[in-house]
């Protein structure tokens, strides 16, 4: 795993950025893996930028989000839908069709699964996956416990995900307790992962991540076995190794 340091949360996602736009300059119909949640938000800010500057077009790429809420419907304000739309989509000029969203209304949990794995595939899978941490190790919605070989699947929230992710809503009752999620498997195939991590509130996670052992039971560990990953964080999640380097 290679560390990228950098200063703060705004340079993170400058420099997620950077290296997203450049792949989409290498590659015009590139795949590319979405996350959710606090921690891309200035990365879609800043691809937004480029686009309105003319510096780029989405018009090729394709993308797959990890992950979406059970039984919140695509238009509630917290669902993951509407996040991508109001955050990213709603401002760029990537077509409709190339987007992919996991349904969390869908009637059939196990078909909506599969369906999602086989359009994974069939697009080559991702070329470039960007990846948030969880507090408790989780990437996408696989929580501590989830299988290394697991596939897109439905999933309990953990209850300190539910607490972490209360933030975004009224109270803690109105947190679905189950959600929809790309599996480990499905994040490993991707050619080239991106995890960012800004702030304290990941400074454990990230040393766990860092100088812990794989293990199931904090699925990020597995990044360890793939063979391009680049983390890129901030001083405050890096607390320590950045003191020593005098940063
Ligand atoms: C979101 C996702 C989650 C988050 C993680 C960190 O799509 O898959 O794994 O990346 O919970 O969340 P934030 O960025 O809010 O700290």
């Amino acid at each position: 795993m290679k560390i990228v340091k950098v200063r703060d949360y705004e340079e993170m996602s400058q420099a997620a950025c950077k290296i997203i736009l450049d792949k989409i300059k290498d590659k015009k119909h590139l795949v590319l893996g979405l996350a959710t949640g606090s921690t891309p938000e200035g990365l879609y800010r800043c691809m937004i930028h480029a686009y309105k500057e003319g510096k780029i077009s989405f018009q090729h790429i394709v993308t797959f989000n990890l992950d979406e809420y059970l039984n919140l419907d695509q238009n509630h304000p917290n669902s993951y839908h509407y996040y991508m739309k109001k955050k990213f989509f709603n401002h760029v000029d990537i077509p409709k069709k190339n987007i992919h969203l996991l349904d969390g209304m869908a009637t059939n949990y196990i078909q909506e699964c599969q369906q999602y794995d086989e359009k994974i595939r069939r697009a080559g899978n991702i070329d470039i996956q960007v990846l948030g941490l969880g507090v408790n190790g989780h990437i996408g919605f696989n929580e501590p416990g989830t299988s290394f070989i697991s596939r897109t699947h439905v999933v309990h929230l953990d209850p300190t995900t539910r607490k972490t992710n209360s933030k975004f809503f009224r109270d803690i009752q109105d947190v679905p307790k189950k959600a929809i999620t790309m599996g480990i498997a499905n994040i490993m195939e991707s050619k080239e992962i991106l995890l960012l991590v800004s702030g304290k509130k990941k400074e454990l996670a990230l040393a766990r991540l860092i100088n812990g052992e794989i293990s199931e039971q904090f699925p990020a560990s597995i990044l360890k076995k793939h063979q391009n990953v680049t983390i890129i964080a901030d001083c405050a999640a890096l607390s320590k190794m950045c003191k020593e380097n005098g940063n």
